[in-house]
């Protein structure tokens, strides 16, 4: 059962935050009652060029999907993002960088640093023959380079594809292939945990297979991050030191128009390969910037930490995007939770004074697994407010989280989002929402949060369903790059004028939503997402397999694992072996992160007689839940959920 113990909001916070509950319900009603009003006024915190005169163009009426949000508006995201802040703040450090290893020195970067390099590396850009909504691929450690180069991108107008350094060769390949994207900004070799991961060595490689598809990387700037030894292609290959040495540090921002892209970046859907979720220029900046500002109640001179990766969205909206765009400092780190101890999380909070700390439920569950001691050795004395984002937080964790790292003073931000949102949709806020461990509360302004039954109606009050928004917010994305038509049938054919998350949910009798995880065949492990036809494809790639189907199942620590059932070729036998072979075999297709952490090797799987596979008796057997398979009776081969059911209890 759901914890249902209320933290109301603390006076203090109620007094000082920018939002008190009178104020979130006035601004609530007036986001809804009056949107264009609502986000006309709060289009303020931008500096915009030119300013618009139409705020909301939006509609979910299907097919005819449209969504523009202040469009004849134009500024330039990395002018807001630094050179608005000069005149205040240029001894400021925007960015604290936090090395992978403890013993290297932090480094603090002021906003006119940022404003320096962010120019070098867009005349960089210019000179190489990058124009105007060309796309240029980041593939990037957490390094401060990996925000200059999002930014000298925003500066110059072209859209960047940031792909996480955690995905592998092919991930990386198909990526640029998608968007054709011919630059390329990469490092010699990236460092977590001490160990080095060859990105420069995969960038070849996968340079080298989007060449066979037909699409010429032109130019990979380096940035040489340990030293390894790594090869230069002659005419292809630049260092990315030399090249911003020498470039001009004087690039002025161009005039973007607010529906212009910003960025590409992928993120697996329920069927197919990875989607590249596209978002533009003026709503997009202006919901980021709202919403940190908020949401973690940022006010001038706080220290501010997201440790997601900038490979991700959260890296996007919450490392760099909304705190730069406020002015902030934002901490980068490049390591990870518990490297060299499981201490290094609460060492680097001390070592930076860092007020606000938001991070993801997989991480708080592994440190809490740790013990306290690693916590307690520690002052955190400067934390004033938690967050957590990336999939539901389970009770337990949310009360370590709040009693033993924040010694009950500091209130958790629970946010609920996705990629496709851009920023926050559903949320508490520090001065005006009591709190429900386990809730991600009630809605951010604008948000107008519907729940849904399987034939699309409407649910009142409290009860369960699938989550949908009714209608459009700036941060939204605006399309699947280079195929429309996949957005509008991923997001809005289901449930007619509306948009639908993917997600299941609860409302209680409060009006509080709880979310209850994804009801699609999109997989949630340790806060990232991965579609299960993604590790299906690549296990049915090996020579010795012939059918595989994934699925889900709890897990301590993930969240989720991946489960998959395997069909091997005839006259193949199943052995540990070949588990590992498998596993490895994933691991180097896609990455790390979709390592299967369960193997079931089956000689058939469950299906209708029309030949569709049966996962919800797949997900069941994963979870070791035999009492209620359902109605088996139209299955093809009934037999083969005994066989499987056999096979599954033996190894137990
Ligand atoms: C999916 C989106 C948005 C940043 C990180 C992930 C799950 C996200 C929460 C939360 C419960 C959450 C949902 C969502 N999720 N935040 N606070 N509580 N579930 O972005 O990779 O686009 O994944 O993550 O299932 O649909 P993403």
């Amino acid at each position: 059962m759901t914890d249902q113990t209320l933290y109301p909001v603390p006076e203090r916070w109620a007094e000082r935050a920018y939002i008190d509950a009178d104020r979130y319900a006035e601004w609530y009603r007036k986001s809804l009652d009056d949107p264009d009003g609502f986000w006309g006024e709060q289009a303020d915190r931008l500096d915009w060029i030119r300013r618009f005169t139409k705020v909301k163009n939006t509609s979910f009426a299907y097919p005819d999907i449209t969504i523009k949000w202040f469009e004849d508006g134009t500024l330039n995201v990395s002018a807001n993002c630094i050179d608005r802040h000069l005149a205040d703040r240029a001894e400021q450090t925007a960015i604290i960088f936090e090395p992978d290893s403890p013993d290297e020195t932090p480094r603090h970067i002021t906003y006119r640093e940022l404003h320096d390099q962010v120019s070098r590396l867009a005349n960089v850009l210019k000179e190489r023959g990058v124009r105007r909504g060309d796309r240029v691929t980041i593939y990037l450690p957490m390094i401060p380079e990996a925000a200059f180069a999002m930014l000298a991108c925003a500066r110059i107008g072209a859209t960047h594809s940031v792909v996480f350094g955690g995905f592998s060769p092919d991930s990386l390949a198909g990526r640029i292939e998608d968007c054709r994207s011919t630059f390329l900004i990469t490092a010699d070799e990236g460092l977590r945990g001490g160990k080095p991961v060859p990105l420069k060595a995969n960038a070849d490689k996968a340079v080298e297979r989007a060449a066979a598809e037909g699409v010429n990387v032109k130019s990979v700037l380096v940035v040489r991050r340990t030293g390894g030894t790594v090869e230069m292609k002659e005419g292809r290959d630049l260092w990315f030191h030399e090249e911003v040495a020498r470039a001009s540090a004087d690039c002025p921002p161009v005039e973007m128009g607010a529906e212009d892209p910003l960025f590409i970046l992928y993120t697996s859907g329920s069927t197919g390969k990875p989607k590249g979720v596209l978002h533009t220029t003026g709503g997009y900046l202006l919901y980021a910037a709202m919403t940190h500002r908020i949401v973690f109640d940022y006010h001038d001179g706080n220290v501010y930490w997201c440790a997601a990766d900038v490979g991700w969205v959260t890296g996007h909206s919450y490392v760099v995007y909304g705190p730069l765009a406020n002015g902030a400092t934002t901490l980068m780190f490049e390591g990870v939770p518990n490297w060299p101890t499981p201490a290094r999380i609460w060492e680097v909070v001390d070592r930076h004074g860092v007020n606000t700390l938001y991070t993801a439920p997989t991480a708080i569950r592994s440190l809490m697994g740790a013990g306290n001691d690693y916590v307690q050795q520690t002052s955190r004395k400067s934390l004033r407010l938690l967050g957590t984002v990336g999939e539901p937080i389970n009770p337990e964790a949310w009360h370590w989280y709040h009693h033993v790292v924040g010694e009950d003073r500091c209130p958790i931000m629970d946010t609920w989002w996705q990629t496709e949102t851009g920023g926050h949709m559903i949320t508490p806020l520090p001065g005006a929402t009591a709190l429900k461990p386990g809730s991600a509360t009630l809605p951010f302004f604008g948000i107008r949060p519907v729940l849904v039954d399987g034939e699309g109606h409407a649910l009142e009050g409290a009860g369960d369903g699938n989550l949908c928004i009714a209608d459009s917010w700036p941060g939204q994305m605006r399309t699947v790059y280079g195929d429309h038509k996949r957005f509008v049938e991923t997001y809005f054919a289901l449930y007619k004028g509306k948009y639908f998350t993917g997600d299941g949910c609860r409302r209680d009798a409060d009006g509080y939503y709880w979310i209850t995880g994804r009801v699609d065949d999109v997989l949630n492990v340790s806060g990232h997402r991965l579609g299960t036809a993604e590790v299906e494809s690549s296990l049915v790639a090996h020579p010795k397999v012939s059918e595989a189907a994934v699925v889900g199942y709890p897990h301590d620590l993930k969240g989720q694992g991946i489960y998959c059932y395997v069909t091997l070729m005839e006259g193949e036998e199943p052995s540990d072996e070949l588990k590992k072979e498998l596993r490895d075999w994933v691991r180097r297709d896609i990455g790390p992160i979709a390592s299967p952490d369960q193997i079931q090797f089956s000689p058939g799987l469950p299906k209708t007689r029309s030949g569709k596979i049966m996962r919800r008796i797949l997900r069941k057997i994963a979870e070791d839940d035999y009492s209620n398979l359902g109605d088996t009776s139209t299955l093809a081969d009934p037999g083969v959920v005994d066989n499987l059911v056999g096979n599954r209890q033996n190894r137990r």
